[in-house]
């Protein structure tokens, strides 16, 4: 939420800036601003609207040299969308941008307005640069600490001081900030796609330390003037890893990059492509010793994957596996002890409520596995084990890639855990991961189905309300569905599991209402065909889709979507493949902005 860059150099700032800003922009798009240094005075120029908008206001207004300024494209919390409560924000010498809440800024304004200092905006950005500036005696970092310790809540700050042209500071508390210094200069942003042109090699600012960026190079401190030697961190992938490589949006991209996603996040894993081996993840087979509960917390897609991740480890390890919506997690005094495996589900490693969940399993000595995108995040860091998915670069708003890679995850410590604890034999664990791995071609396969998807779309454009409905692992894949769908498409959704259609939402199943009705699993298989008999019954449009070629009474659907034949648990991958497509271009057939869908940003680091 928010993306933030910073940048001192030898470069001219403004287009660094609005580079990075675009690149970022998937963090929020609501409005966008810049501030730089020319001729030792401070310019700053923001609007409402997209990147784009900025930019050209910037070329309108701003025909003037800069190498020092940051820049910010916002998702509004506080205050509404308007070029006045756009970032960045000036209070006397103090001009500043802002990733996260101040959960006191009502107490601090009250404070403020006290000492005859009054924001014009109705942003809890505005009053922190207030605070600062009120804290200022010509000592930037004297001014922070002061201030650090009023402000409650998460933030990012990068901070110019009008009276230190070339400088830039930052401080993080909960919010990410990542760093490098490169030939052409200092770089801070909220996350590593800005950085990218500049550097591979990066590092985390840590919680409470502040970065002071200049040509040169960049010192961290904590706020006891400690000087701190980041450990630097390296990314695999490149610039071209974060553009659209051709595809018309990120998502249908990052829905393509799936076969290399899963293969990357897989093969690495499989020890003489037989049995899956977690030694260079460092994370022990002992994990699980004394373990007697795994609770799985995480939000939105990733929290769908922990649905169907929750259905093979309690059937594979027999140990009771609950999924919890991570922002409920902490709330409902939930039971956590040393015997508790907590796993944490996140892409960006930073959403708020997932760390949440993390840091109250930590306080309770609960052993902690994540499985996480981005290296060096704050999920990754703060748990006891790491299990990185390599899906590269999300961009797109609605997650795609990154939830199957989580899937094959989360398949992967099934399979592994249950040959430890012997639950499962050495013969069937082979046979489980050799399965696995037969997912990447059927993926590559079922992208083939596109175009098919792509025509049925059509016939859910105008439509308002929809279904999905499954049984068992269907259910949990259902759910996923129906927020990709939404998420997009802007189309009421609700998922079903479909037995229960009968016991209350059936009543809202009327004729032509989309109904998409997965039947992958042969245990539930006849079941699922009578569920859709009843839709059908009620005149529904059904879009069924099958594991393989079954042979299905014509009568009871519009289409069949027929995935290349794998074992049932491994249908979700495939199927999961099917369902984003069909999100995809439904978004399309409506006309929207399938990458920054409204009112939603990327990385939600805000609770
Ligand atoms: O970065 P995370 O995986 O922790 O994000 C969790 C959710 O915010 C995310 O999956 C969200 O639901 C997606 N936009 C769904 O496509």
């Amino acid at each position: 939420m928010c993306g933030i860059i910073g940048f001192t150099g030898y470069l001219e700032t403004k287009n660094v800036l609005l580079e990075g800003l675009a690149a970022l922009e998937y963090r929020g798009y609501d409005s966008a601003g810049i501030a730089f240094f020319h001729n030792d005075t401070i310019n700053t120029i923001k609007t409402t609207g997209k990147v784009s908008s900025l930019i050209d206001k910037v070329a309108i207004s701003a025909d003037v040299s800069s190498t020092c300024g940051i820049g910010h494209t916002r998702w509004a919390t506080h205050g509404g969308v308007s070029d006045t409560n756009s970032h960045p924000h000036t209070f006397g010498k103090v001009t500043l941008i802002h990733n996260g809440i101040i959960e006191n800024y009502h107490e601090l304004e009250m404070e403020m307005a006290a000492l005859g200092k009054f924001p014009v905006s109705q942003t809890d950005t505005e009053i922190a640069a207030t605070l600062i500036d009120s804290y200022y005696e010509g000592d930037a970092i004297t001014a922070i600490k002061k201030a650090v310790v009023r402000l409650e809540g998460a933030y990012a700050f990068c901070i110019l001081f009008a009276d230190e042209p070339e400088v830039i500071y930052c401080l993080r508390n909960g919010s990410p900030l990542v760093a490098c210094h490169a030939k052409e200069g200092s770089v801070i942003a909220s996350d590593m796609v800005a950085l990218i042109k500049y550097s591979r090699e990066y590092f985390v600012l840590p919680e409470l330390h502040i970065a002071r960026l200049t040509k040169e190079n960049i010192t961290v401190t904590d706020l006891n003037d400690n000087v701190f030697t980041p450990k630097m961190l390296y990314v695999n992938w490149d610039v071209t890893a974060a553009q659209k490589g051709g595809y018309p949006h990120y998502m249908l991209k990052e829905i393509h990059e799936q076969p290399e996603s899963l293969r990357s996040t897989i093969m690495p894993r499989v020890k003489n492509k037989q049995l899956p081996d977690f030694t260079a993840d460092g994370i022990p087979d002992r994990i699980f010793d004394g373990i007697n509960r795994i609770i799985i917390a995480a939000c939105g897609t990733a929290m769908h994957a922990g649905l169907v991740g929750r259905v093979m480890m309690e059937k594979l390890l027999r140990i009771p596996v609950t999924v919890e919506i991570a922002s409920e997690f902490r709330y409902q005094d939930p039971i956590i002890d040393k015997n508790t495996l907590l796993i944490t589900i996140s892409q960006s490693g930073e959403t708020a409520d997932t760390l949440a969940a993390l840091r109250l399993a930590n306080e309770h000595q609960a052993t902690t596995l994540s499985i996480v995108n981005v290296k060096g995040s704050s999920i990754a860091r703060e748990s006891d084990y790491v299990l990185y998915t390599h899906a590269g670069p999300e961009i797109a708003v609605a997650s795609t890639k990154a939830y199957t890679a989580q899937l094959s995850c989360l398949y992967l410590i099934a399979y592994h855990f249950a040959l430890i604890r012997g639950t499962i034999t050495e013969a069937q664990c082979i046979t489980y991961t050799k399965q696995l791995q037969s997912v990447i071609p059927a993926v590559e396969k079922t992208l083939n189905l596109a175009e098919d998807i792509n025509k049925i779309c059509i016939n859910l454009a105008d439509k308002e309300d929809l279904f999905f409905i499954g049984r068992g692992l269907d259910y949990a894949l259902s759910c996923e569905g129906s927020i990709k769908l939404k998420e997009v498409s802007y189309i009421h959704s609700e998922a079903y599991a479909a037995g229960e259609l009968k016991h209350g939402t059936l009543s809202l199943v009327t004729e032509g209402i989309p109904v998409i009705a997965l039947a992958t699993q042969t245990k539930v298989y006849n079941k699922m065909i009578s569920n859709i008999r009843e839709v059908r019954a009620r005149n529904a449009f059904v879009i069924l889709i099958t594991n393989g070629d079954c042979k299905v009474d014509a009568s009871i659907f519009d289409y069949h979507i027929t995935l290349p034949e794998l074992a049932d648990n491994m249908a979700p991958f495939t199927a999961a493949v099917v369902l984003q497509l069909l999100a995809y271009y439904t978004s399309v057939h409506r006309g929207l902005n399938v990458d920054q869908p409204r009112n939603l940003a990327k990385s939600v680091t805000v609770e």
